[in-house]
C-alpha cells in the first residue's frame, strides 16, 4: 500500500526546481545566492497573491447575491484572511533589504525587461480593489450586500457596532485597502533603497512613477466614516470653560 507524502503532496521536488539564476558562471557564489533570494521572494508573492486574489473574489461572491445563510460571516472570514497575507506580503518586501546592492547590481542586467510592473496578478488585486476615482467589484458587492439587508453604507458607518457583522465587513474592507497601500509604501521604499530615482526594468522613472501609483482603495467608504466622525464630534458636550 501507498502512502502520500510530504513532497507528493506539495510537490516539493518541481517547487524547488523553480528558482533559475541567470547570472553568468563566473559570477561568486555571494552574487548567485543574492540573485537566488530575488526569485524567492518574487515567486513567494506571487503564490501569496493568488490566495488573496482567490479570497478577494470568494469575498465578492459572498456579497452577491444569491445570498446563502453563512454569506455574510464567510466575507468577513475571506476578508480578515486577506488583511493578514497582506501583511506577510508587505513582510517579505522588508526582508528584500537585506539584499546588498553591490551583488544586486551584478546579477540586475540579466532582469533584461522583466518588472513586477509586469505582475498579471498584482492587476488583477488592483482592480479587485479599485482606485481612487472608481470603485471596484469589492466595493459595488459590499453596496449590494448592505442594500439587501435595507441599509445604506452610509447608516452602517453612522450605527458602527449596531451595524453589526456589515460593520465588521466594513472595517476589514479598510485593513485590506491599508495593506494594500502599505505594500506599496514599502515597496517604494526599497526601490529607492536599491535604485534611488534610476529607471525601473520594465522602463518606467522608477521612484517617481511608483509614488504616482500609491493610492488607497474605498475612497467613498473613508468619505462616510470622515461624515460619522464630524457628526460625532459635534454631539459631544461643548468643553466646560473656566
Ligand atoms: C530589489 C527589489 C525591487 C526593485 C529594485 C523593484 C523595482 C521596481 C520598479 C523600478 C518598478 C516600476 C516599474 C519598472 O519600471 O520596472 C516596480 C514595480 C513593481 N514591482 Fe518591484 N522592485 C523590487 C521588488 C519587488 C518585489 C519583491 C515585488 C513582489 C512581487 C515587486 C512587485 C512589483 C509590482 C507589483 C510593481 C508594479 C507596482 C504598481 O503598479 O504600482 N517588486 N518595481
Amino acid at each position: 500500500m501507498t502512502t502520500l507524502t510530504y513532497a507528493d503532496y506539495l510537490q516539493v521536488d518541481t517547487l524547488l526546481s523553480l528558482q533559475e539564476t541567470r547570472a553568468p558562471d563566473t559570477a561568486s557564489r555571494s552574487v548567485v545566492l543574492a540573485e537566488h533570494f530575488f526569485i524567492v521572494t518574487h515567486q513567494a508573492c506571487e503564490l501569496w497573491l493568488k490566495q488573496v486574489t482567490y479570497d478577494l473574489d470568494a469575498a465578492a461572491d459572498a456579497m452577491t447575491p444569491p445570498y446563502g445563510p453563512e454569506d455574510e460571516e464567510l466575507a468577513l472570514e475571506f476578508l480578515q484572511r486577506t488583511a493578514e497575507l497582506l501583511r506577510v506580503l508587505h513582510e517579505q518586501v522588508v526582508a528584500l533589504e537585506r539584499l546588498p546592492l553591490r551583488h544586486f547590481a551584478e546579477f540586475r542586467p540579466f532582469l533584461d525587461g522583466a518588472s513586477g510592473a509586469q505582475s498579471a496578478q498584482f492587476r488583477l488585486l488592483a482592480r479587485l480593489l479599485g482606485g481612487e476615482r472608481q470603485e471596484g467589484r469589492l466595493y459595488r458587492a459590499f453596496e449590494r450586500l448592505t442594500e439587501h439587508n435595507g441599509i445604506s453604507v452610509t447608516e452602517v458607518c453612522a450605527r458602527g457596532p449596531g451595524a453589526g457583522v456589515l460593520n465588521r465587513i466594513a472595517d476589514s474592507l479598510l485593513d485590506v485597502a491599508n495593506g494594500y497601500w502599505r505594500w506599496k509604501m514599502t515597496h517604494l521604499a526599497l526601490v529607492s533603497k536599491m535604485v534611488g530615482n534610476r529607471n525601473g526594468t520594465g522602463g518606467s522613472s522608477g521612484v517617481d512613477y511608483l509614488a504616482r501609483r500609491i493610492t488607497l482603495p474605498f475612497a467613498q467608504l473613508r468619505q462616510l466614516r470622515a461624515q460619522v466622525h464630524d457628526a460625532l464630534v459635534w454631539e459631544q458636550p461643548t468643553a466646560r470653560t473656566q
